[in-house]
């Protein structure tokens, strides 16, 4: 599993590109996190801490990203939103449940630091890159 900044995810905007390289870290360090998981501890509280930044982080992220495209005037701004508080919705949505016991702690935060990078990337490539061009020519 290779969760690691690509070049090919910069967008030329320094601001917007660091910020997504703090979120792509955010995944590698829940990644990694799982190597020193030991069994039989429970890590609830940190999971649940865990989730809370990266949502907060997120958020940030998404609002500085609304307010250039809107003072750029992108057309496809109401699009763009929506992509963003389906996102939001989506974390709000994580069960705490499905990390509720500690032998399924390990296996959820693989695959929630898995979600969250597939996530960026996709979003940062398809959707992201839209803005590019208008906000730089702001
Ligand atoms: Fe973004
Ligand atoms: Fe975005």
């Amino acid at each position: 599993m290779i969760l690691k900044w690509n070049n090919n995810m910069e967008l030329g905007i320094p601001s917007i590109d660091d910020q997504h390289k703090n979120l792509v870290e955010m995944c590698q360090k829940a990644f990694e996190w799982t190597k020193e998981i030991e069994e039989g501890v429970d890590y609830y509280d940190q999971i649940s801490q865990m989730l809370e930044s990266v949502k907060e982080y997120t958020i940030e992220h998404f609002e500085f990203e609304e307010n250039l495209m809107k003072e750029a005037g992108f057309e496809q701004l109401l699009e763009h939103e929506v992509e963003h508080s389906f996102f939001v919705k989506k974390l709000d949505r994580l069960n705490k449940r499905d990390y509720d016991e500690p032998q399924e702690q390990k296996q959820f935060i693989l695959n929630l630091s898995q979600f969250l990078f597939d996530w960026l990337v996709h979003h940062i490539l398809e959707t992201d890159k839209k803005y590019v061009d208008t906000i730089k020519r702001d």
